[in-house]
């Protein structure tokens, strides 16, 4: 296994031009990204739709060559056959074929990563519980929600225990219960040991599990670092929520600038500085009012996303 500070993947300039239709009309999916993911983290790979995530995940798993641009897989250069059993790939829309069950689909996918027998049967249905579809292993695929094809494809890519999972968009069709189990599996991997190479559009999920980050805008990077970089900033403004406001106290409050409005049975008042947060609050308590919440914002993921993504 790779050491800790050891990069699992380098890009380095990675382009992708399609030719397109009867006209060979140019498309620039991809142009010159870089990007490093180290061992043993949770990376997020995230972008609005056609930024190009699912054209770089191709590049690296060997299913289209770059146009330009280098890249390495625990330092093989790619398309390598080598790196490429050391991975775990669920694709975005898994297609799995709609006459075979989950059962089949992963024992299918186990015996091309070369286990056999009594192994595979076991590690097989110990992957469709640890994805929590064991319960349909034997329905037909078309049977199957979307949800459960998810499932069933993150089962198929985590059979033969890669170091490294790349997982395009697992989420997506899955519920927020599922969204949660997915998550816990990540981290759960992570906790083994592995590498996660994670695309998806769902950013609280990012801000919840990944160390580090990558943002795509039109084919290019536009935000790369950890999550404690990106989001470690300065306090925006602080939010201080309270169970209820005497009417003079708002009134003084929104007089002097501040934004008071309700926040579901609450009321929610905003102050720009730490400072000021500090008088408002003895203010606040000096008239008897009951503080529920004193919260100090920063930018999210979301925010910085909005800013630089679109
Ligand atoms: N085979 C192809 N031929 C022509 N254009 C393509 C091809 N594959 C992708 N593209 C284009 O490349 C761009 C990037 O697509 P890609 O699928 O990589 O985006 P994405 O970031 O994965 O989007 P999404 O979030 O919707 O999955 C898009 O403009 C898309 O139309
Ligand atoms: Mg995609």
């Amino acid at each position: 296994m790779a050491s800790s500070a050891e990069p699992v993947i380098v890009v380095e300039g990675l382009a992708k031009t399609f030719l397109q239709g009867f006209f060979r009309r140019r498309v620039e999916a991809v142009r010159g990204v870089s990007f490093e993911v180290r061992s043993g983290e949770i990376f997020g790979f995230v972008g609005p739709n056609g930024s190009g995530k699912t054209t770089v995940i191709k590049m690296l798993t060997g299913l289209i060559a770059p146009t330009s641009g280098r890249a390495t897989l625990f330092g093989e250069p790619i398309p390598s056959a080598k790196a490429r059993a050391r991975i775990g790939f669920s694709p975005e829309n898994p297609y799995i074929y709609p006459y075979i069950t989950p059962r089949e689909f992963v024992e299918m996918c186990g015996a091309l990563s070369g286990l056999r027998g009594a192994e595979l049967r076991a590690r097989a249905m110990a992957s469709l519980e640890r994805t929590g579809v064991a319960y349909a292993a034997d329905r037909p695929a078309r049977a199957l929600s979307k949800g459960m094809q998810q499932r069933t494809s993150i089962a198929a890519a985590i059979l033969h225990e890669p170091e490294l999972l790349i997982l395009d968009e697992p989420m997506s069709g899955l519920d927020p219960v599922g969204r949660k189990e997915i998550r816990d599996l990540i981290l759960e991997e992570q906790a083994r040991g592995r590498t996660i190479f994670l695309s998806t559009h769902i950013l609280a999920d990012v801000e919840s599990i990944c160390q580090r980050v990558t943002v795509l805008k039109k084919g290019e990077v536009v935000v790369s670092g950890t999550l404690r970089e990106l989001l470690g900033g300065e306090v925006l403004h602080t939010d201080i929520v309270v169970d209820s406001l005497p009417d003079q106290l708002r009134e003084a409050l929104v007089a002097e600038g501040l934004v008071v409005s309700p926040r579901g049975v609450h009321v929610l008042i905003e102050v720009a500085s730490s400072a000021a947060a500090s008088a408002v609050l003895r203010r606040l308590i000096e008239a008897g009012v009951e503080v529920v919440e004193v919260s100090p914002k920063r930018e999210n993921l979301e925010d910085l996303f909005m800013r630089r993504a679109i």
